[in-house]
């Protein structure tokens, strides 16, 4: 949908009580280096959005480069989002922990810059409690103890809740350390 459309969809989201929005950015601009052109459309998002907490989507499967993904970062983070999110969750490539690596660097980078602490959210294809570990681990690993909380890191995986609760499960009944319980069969 056009632009106007859509900053006109995050007012009235806003207006009926949507604390959290979620947009994404134009891979047009990032694939053909407009980046100030990216910033002003963020710009129009943040202030559609008012207090409202905004997420911005790189996209990271069809930005092409590390390159196009460190800045595409910056330029979000610039025009002041809360959070970064990796994916959709509907491109062909989810989030991929090294493209993930750059972002968080991009992060660390702009807290250095500016004190800001922008957070980070992973999205798309985390189905698994042991992968959701290795997010956990690479988050503190790259931004630090600050970053594990709520409001700086999340996410995204809609079917990772369900293996979450199989672990627990199987810890709390079983008494079996050590053990992996793989999902039942559909
Ligand atoms: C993305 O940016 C390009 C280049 O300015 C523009 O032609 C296109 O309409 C934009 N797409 C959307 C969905 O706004
Ligand atoms: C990406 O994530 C979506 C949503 O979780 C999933 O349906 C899709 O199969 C994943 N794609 C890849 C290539 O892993």
């Amino acid at each position: 949908t056009p632009l106007e459309t859509r900053l006109q969809e995050v007012r009235m989201a806003v207006a009926d009580g949507a604390a959290e929005i979620d947009i994404v950015i134009n891979r047009t601009l990032a694939l053909t280096g407009q980046w100030e052109a990216m910033y002003d459309e963020i710009r129009q998002f943040r202030e559609a959005c008012g207090d409202a907490h905004m997420k911005t989507i790189l996209a990271i499967g069809e930005l092409g480069t590390f390159t196009n993904v460190y800045k595409a970062s910056m330029v979000a983070m610039m025009a002041g989002s809360d959070f970064i999110k990796t994916s959709t969750g509907k491109e062909a490539v989810n989030a991929t922990y090294p493209v993930a690596i750059v972002m968080m660097r991009a992060i660390r980078d702009y807290f250095l810059y500016t004190g800001y602490k922008v957070g980070f959210k992973p999205a798309g294809g985390i189905r698994t409690a042991q992968e959701s570990l290795v997010w956990l681990n690479l988050v503190k690993e790259e931004l630090g103890n600050d970053w594990l909380c709520p409001h700086l890191f999340r996410l995204g995986a809609s079917s990772l809740l369900a293996d979450i609760e199989r672990q627990v499960r199987t810890h709390a009944c079983c008494k079996v350390l050590c053990t992996y319980s793989a999902p039942h069969p559909h």
